[in-house]
This record gives structure tokens, sequence and C-alpha cells, in this order.
């Protein structure tokens, strides 16, 4: 029998390098420290990581601004550290993920340069969205910009560019057949320089239509997008099917040539992610049609509250829409692009996620501090980086409290991180949250994710389905239990603040706190946790 291919249920750690670890004392994060601490991250128990982007940047949006997609920015090492962290990888059985970014280059990349130099009508203002201003001066559409603010920038001559994101982030143009080569090259590129995978930035995002047309709502539409704006739901859903410049069929034509660049690597069993925020949620699995791509993220358990029903409708959903192509789902509690999972919904209900979770059908993506219950950092408005902080004058904070440095030893902070002054500053308050402490504490939340990755590859990877216990009433809205069973493997959470008795089929394995007792001859499982018990 063929067995699975290795991405299909992995266990994906997520490094965003500039916060990792700092080899060199400069205040950020580097490839150097990534390599020196890949035994760290083994013995965590995951499959692969994904590493954020360390190409050449200006650094305006996190490396998301990409200047040279073919070479690494100074401030993270050069070629020769990525080729000795893909071999220390490889050499430890892990998988590198490399983040490609599709959608738009930095305004200092050469084509962009270019492309202002050129001047108007020349082939070189071809590769991005470049159109004279309305005759009344303003910019070709009123598209607002994910970041806030205008879409549009104006050049000297008078054209405008299209950026979707920040201003010196111009956006690409997919009509342009030398884009496709470029980024082609860019896959193969690193492909041969031994990267396993990609994550596809933006990936709804590279062909829009209509782009001198203006939308008859451009703020409702910036609102909708925005998750943390408050809005009715059915307006919410309603708007976000209007939106002109994701989720166009023209997408997955490029995904399509790109699987067939992927498949040619063979054996290598070259991977791809999708990041595509799309509405209705069914059309996520487009991207992950047998000849598409191989994942694409899932982004409901980034915002899911802890109530059953949410996160009973979030998982069976996920889980019944891939399998409509034969797809598995991917999970996620926290990336670089969203508050921290334990200040969103507290930290003993993300020790009881993170473990009900893991147990179940798919891929799981686990972003570097998520595993030591890292909250949020506090950072003051002076030290923010985030574009959007700056584009909305302040009035959204970004998403700089997610990408603190991670602590690793030592009492005070920033706690072996960095020998210099880190990017951000870690708080002191983070003292019980090093690696060291937690790898002394047996209770420690960095304790209880190596443990239910270990035993999650030894009795869950490759173990079908779940099927939804039926003693929890699943579905009604005040629900304390969710519980499933998988292979030998019957999961429990107790989303409620006092203990549930639970009849459970097995012994107790594993749990993500709190004592788990017999009761009535059932077990009683403590508020705000999850336990496995295995047959
Ligand atoms: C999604 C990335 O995750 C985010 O960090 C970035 O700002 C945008 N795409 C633009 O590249």
């Amino acid at each position: 029998m063929k067995s699975a291919p290795w991405w299909r249920e992995a266990t994906i750690y997520q490094i965003y390098p500039r916060s990792f670890f700092d080899s060199n004392g400069d205040g950020e994060g580097d490839l150097a420290g990534i390599t020196s601490h890949l035994d760290y991250v083994k013995n965590l128990g995951v499959d692969a990581i994904w590493l954020s982007p360390f190409y050449t940047s200006p650094n305006k949006d996190g490396g998301y601004d990409v200047a040279n997609p073919r070479d690494v920015d100074p401030r993270f090492g050069n070629l020769d550290d990525v080729q000795e962290l893909i071999a220390q990888a490889h050499n430890r059985g892990l998988r590198v993920i490399a983040d490609i970014v599709p959608n738009h280059f930095s305004d200092q990349h050469e084509w962009f340069q270019d492309a202002l130099s050129a001047g108007r009508g020349s082939k070189e203002r071809e590769r991005f969205h470049f159109y004279d201003a309305n005759p009344d001066g303003t910019p070709p559409n009123n598209w607002i910009s994910l970041f806030g603010g205008p879409s549009w920038t104006q050049v000297e001559d008078g054209q405008f560019y299209l950026h979707l994101f920040d201003s010196s982030q111009p956006d690409l143009n997919w009509e342009n057949p030398e884009v496709h080569a470029d980024f082609e090259k860019t896959l193969r590129f690193w492909i041969d320089l031994g990267v396993d995978g990609f994550r596809i930035d933006v990936a709804h995002g590279l062909v829009k239509e209509d782009v001198l047309k203006d939308h008859p709502d451009p703020q409702g539409l910036s609102n909708a997008l925005r998750l943390d704006v408050a809005m009715d739901s059915d307006k919410r859903n309603a708007l976000l099917l209007t939106v002109p410049y994701f989720d166009r069929q023209g997408v997955h034509e490029i995904y399509r040539k790109w699987r067939k660049l992927f498949d040619s690597y063979g054996d290598r069993q070259i991977m791809a992610v999708a990041e595509a925020w799309v509405h209705p949620p069914i059309n996520a699995t487009r991207y992950v049609r047998a000849d598409e791509l191989h994942q694409v993220f899932n982004f409901d358990l980034l915002t899911a509250e802890f109530d059953s029903k949410t996160l009973f409708d979030v998982i069976e959903r996920s889980i019944s829409l891939n399998a409509t192509v034969d797809a598995l789902p991917t999970w996620a509690l926290s990336n670089h692009d969203s508050p921290r999972v334990v200040s969103r919904i507290g930290g003993q209900e993300a020790r009881a996620l993170a473990l009900f979770v893991f147990g179940l059908p798919g891929s799981t993506y686990v972003f570097a501090g998520q595993e030591l219950g890292l909250p949020d950092g506090q950072v003051q408005d002076w030290q923010r980086q985030d574009p959007t902080f700056f584009r909305t004058h302040g009035q959204i904070k970004g998403r700089d409290g997610a990408r603190v440095p991670l602590p690793w030893s030592g009492k005070t902070a920033p706690f072996g991180f960095s020998a210099g002054e880190p990017w951000l500053p870690i708080s002191q308050s983070w003292e019980n949250l090093t690696v060291e402490n937690e790898l002394a504490d047996p209770k420690s939340s960095l304790h209880m994710y190596r443990k239910a990755l270990e035993l999650r590859e030894k009795f869950l990877v490759g173990a079908g389905g779940i099927t939804w216990l039926e003693s929890t009433h699943h579905g009604s809205r005040r629900d304390a239990l969710l519980a499933y069973s998988r292979g030998d493997m019957t999961v429990v959470m107790n989303l409620s603040d006092l203990p549930q008795e639970f009849e459970a089929v097995g012994t107790l394995v594993m749990d993500s706190g709190g004592t788990v007792e017999a009761h009535n001859g059932k077990k009683l499982i403590p508020p705000r946790s999850s336990a496995w018990f295995l047959a």
C-alpha cells in the first residue's frame, strides 16, 4: 500500500524569523538562530517548519514586501545560511516550507524601480497595474487598501499604481506572462535549494477584475474584510460576495500550472498551502482540487468563540467541505496576523482547544510561541511597526503583539532571545513562560504540546474520520461538552466553568490541565479542559 504523502496530516510549526532567536546580537532573529534551535523544534514533535519571509526586503510589512524573492535579507543572513538551515532540518527529518508572496513586490524591487523610470505606456509598467488618473484627478477606482487608505498611489508623472496592501507593495499584473515566468523561476530556485513546499501569501488575490470600476460600497467592503470590525453577519457575507479582487476564477489557472511544476519533482512531494480568505466557505475547497494545491488554510478557529456550538460548526463544516474534494482540513489557532489564542480566549481555554484540535484529521499549524502559551506582547504605540497602524492613523493597533520575540531562558527579559535590544519588547512578566522554565515543569503548556504531538503521531495520524459522540448533544449552544472518537482515541472538551461527567471509553492518556477524577462510574472532566482516552 502506498503511504499517504508527508503533508497530509503533518503538524507544521510556523516560525516568524525575526522573532525566533537572534544569533548575532542585533536584536532581530535570524536564520542561524533558527538553525541552532532545530533540536528544540524537532523535540516538539512537529513534521515541518514554515518560515515567514526572509527575502531581501525594506521590511515595511514584516518582509511581505519582497525586493528580491531569490535572495536573503542581510538582517536574516545569506543564501548559505538558508542552505545550512535546510540541511540541518532535513538531517532531523524536518521539512521546510517557504513563504512565497506572488500578489505584490516591494516598491524597491528592480521591476518597480524600472517601471518608475521607464514611464507611462512602457513594457515595464505593464508588470504592475498602472493607470492614468480620472479626468478630475482622482484615482482610477475607489478601492480601499486592506491596510487602510486608498488602494492607489500616484507617481511623479501623474499615473497611479494599485496596491491592495501598503503603498510600498505594488500589486503585480498576472495578465503579464513575464510575471508568471518570474514566479516559476522563483519556485524552482527554492525547490532546487532544498525547500519542500510553499505557503502562498494572498493566494486568492492575484487576479483582479474590472480594475477601472468603482465598488458600490468601498467602506462597507473594507469593514467587512476586517475581522476586528463588528458587523451583522448577513451584511458581512453579502459584502464579501462582492470583492472585485479576491477569488476570481483566473487564480485557479495559475495554481494548476504551479501544481504541474511541483509534481515535476516527483518523489520529493513538494506541497503548497494557500492563504485564501474567501467567501462562501465552499470556495476554499477549489484551491485544493486534485490538480491544484495541497492545502488551504482554514481561518475559522482564529476567530471562533470558546463555545460548543461555534466550535462544532466550524470543525464539522471544515471536515465536510474538504471531503467534497477528497482533501483534509487544516487547523490553526494562532498566526502572525491574529491575536494569540491565549489573549483571545484565555490560557486554560487555549490549552483545551489545542488538545481537542490535535486529535482531528488533517494538518495542524502551530505558531511559534503558541506551545509556550504566550499571550500577545505589550507594545507601546511608539514601538509599533505594523503598516496597518500607520495607514489607519493609529485607529487599528495592528499585529505587532503576536510578533513579540520568544523567551528562551534566564530570569530577566529578553530571556536569552538576543544579546542586544529586541526589536519589540519582551515583558518581564513572561519569566515563567520561557522555554527553559517550561521544560523543567511537567505541567507546562510546552509539555502538553510535546506529549499531545507524540500521541497524535502514534495513535491518530492516519486514523480516518471522527465520530461525534451522541452523549454530548452537540449543536445546541449551551452544551458543556464536545466529544468525538477517532480510531482508538476518545477526545473530550469541557467548555463550561463546572466539572462535567463524561462516560469515557478507555484509559486517560492525557489532559490539558486539572485532574480528571472517577465519579459515579464515569469521569469528571475539569472545567475548561480537554482529555484523551485510549481504548
Ligand atoms: C498576508 C500575510 O500573512 C500578512 O502578514 C501580510 O501583511 C499580507 N498577506 C500582505 O502580504
